[in-house]
């Protein structure tokens, strides 16, 4: 059967994309060009050496930063061409973002770090606790939802993290080394996580990684060097 030409419209696509950061003398070419197709609902890990331009192109994808030139279309719509307001819109609708060192605040509790998201975006209390509620049910962590940060262990706090970032059921979960910090049994437990919501709650997961071990969990590969795409390649669970 042929492919549906709509259906098959990548949900990102970047093109000739660079990133400069600086001005001057010290200016430095982040990204050279970068070229990405991420289809709708792919699992995708995104490898390459220190430097090469994984975090600025997550950055980016997440609309946290804009390129310097290039196109980013979303969904079909161009993004660079987006002012900040609209791109935070599209961020909060559509887009989760995990950081490397989970970024939770420290005083508040794994509910009240699951609901900010949904504060930011004007919901109301009830609604607030629901969504709250069923993420951190889906991360594996409804009975510890009044802890803080320091009374959990690093691999319950990327959960909270991760609970955060899809609580409001975002299309797309961008992860930039999200199992840095964690021993090897609670990377694997954050990569059926992944696995989990990607396969269950049809979530497009874009993964940053170092290592081999978790990027084998992913459908599509990506190798960045010195600020492109070297490689795609598929992944063993392809
Ligand atoms: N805010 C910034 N200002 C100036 N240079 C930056 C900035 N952020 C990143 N860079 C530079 O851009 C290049 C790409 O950085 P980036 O963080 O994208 O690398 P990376 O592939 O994520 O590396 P790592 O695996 O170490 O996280 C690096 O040389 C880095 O020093
Ligand atoms: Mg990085």
């Amino acid at each position: 059967m042929a492919a549906d030409p709509i259906i098959s419209l990548p949900i990102i696509s970047l093109r000739g994309v660079t990133k400069i950061y600086g001005e001057g003398p010290t200016a430095f070419q982040a990204l050279k060009g970068v070229d990405l197709d991420i289809q709708q609902g792919d699992f995708v890990a995104v490898m390459g050496p220190s430097g090469s331009g994984k975090s600025t192109t997550m950055n980016i994808l997440g609309c946290l930063d804009v390129p310097s030139g290039g196109t980013y279309l979303f969904k079909g719509h161009h993004v660079e061409t987006l002012d900040r307001d609209q791109r935070a819109l599209l961020r909060r609708r559509y887009l989760g973002f995990v950081f490397q060192g989970f970024n939770l605040l420290s005083r508040t509790t794994a509910l009240e770090n699951v609901e900010l998201p949904l504060l930011y975006r004007g919901e109301d209390k009830k609604l607030r606790y629901e969504m709250g509620m069923a993420a951190l049910d889906k991360v594996g962590l409804k009975d510890w939802w009044d802890h803080t940060p320091a009374e959990l262990s690093g691999g319950q706090q990327q959960r909270v993290a991760i609970a955060r970032a899809i609580v409001t059921q975002p299309d797309v979960l961008v992860a930039d080394e999200p199992t840095g910090n964690l021993d090897s049994q609670r990377s694997i437990e954050i990569m059926e996580l992944l696995t989990d919501l990607n396969r269950n709650s049809g979530i497009t997961v874009l993964m940053v990684t170092h290592e081999p071990d978790m990027a084998a969990y992913a459908r599509t590969i990506v190798h960045f060097r010195d600020g492109l795409v070297e490689s795609i390649e598929a992944g063993v669970t392809a």
